[in-house]
């Protein structure tokens, strides 16, 4: 889908201050967009987000997280992300998360992950991913300064990011001409020129 483009990485990898730097800038520039994020991203697939994030949820299945995951996606996919064609739709993560985190990470079956996805996301794709590349060593010292705000995902500890993060560099692998890959460990300013050149040398935003 042309207008669609996804903001991928790590825990800690710097997702957040790029994504409002793009906001500010496709304003100041009169670009139409919608921010968006997974899970999330609207009524129902937000009421998901809280279940998988629900620290008191420290017993939820694998196969159970995935399949949240691919629900909230799916709902979301008709809610917002199909819903405006006349916009670019930015969107906080989106499949390759639960490649990385519920392949990669949890170990389930790659061709799973894959098969969902698939179903969930009814065969859109969008036509650029911005990866921040930040390694989980770096990622996860960022976040433990924030130690008391980790969620149910984020307090799977060092090890699991590490196998998110080497899945993160598969899927790139397998998809090179998808992927905008930004050194996420540079200063915020510098981050942001790269993706602004390389989405503007895509053509997707002037
Ligand atoms: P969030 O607070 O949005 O984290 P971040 O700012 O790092 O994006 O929480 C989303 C968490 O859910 C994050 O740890 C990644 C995880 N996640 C998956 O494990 N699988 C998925 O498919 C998605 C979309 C997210």
């Amino acid at each position: 889908m042309k207008n669609f483009i996804v903001f991928e990485g790590i825990d800690g990898s710097g997702k957040g201050t790029q994504l409002k730097m793009l906001e500010e800038y496709l304003k100041r520039t009169n670009q139409p967009a919608v921010f968006t994020r997974e899970p999330g991203g609207g009524k129902i697939s937000e009421e998901i987000r809280g279940v998988i994030k629900d620290k008191e949820n420290a017993s939820m299945t694998d196969i159970c997280e995935l399949l949240l995951f691919e629900a909230a996606r799916n709902q979301h996919l008709h809610d917002t992300i199909l819903n405006n064609p006349n916009k670019l739709v930015i969107c906080d993560r989106f499949t390759d998360s639960s490649l990385a985190y519920q392949g990669y990470g949890r170990g389930i079956d790659i061709d799973v992950v894959s098969k969902l996805n698939s179903i969930a996301t009814e065969g859109i794709s969008p036509v650029c991913t911005v990866f921040l590349d930040v390694p989980a060593s770096i990622g996860e010292n960022r976040n433990s300064r924030l130690i008391d705000k980790l969620d149910r995902i984020e307090m799977a500890g060092n090890t699991f990011m590490e196998k998110v993060y080497i899945g993160y560099k598969n899927i790139i692998k397998d998809n090179p001409s998808r992927f905008l890959v930004v050194d996420g460990t540079q200063n915020p300013d510098k981050v942001f020129d790269q993706i602004l050149s390389g989405l503007k040398q895509i053509g997707i935003i002037k």
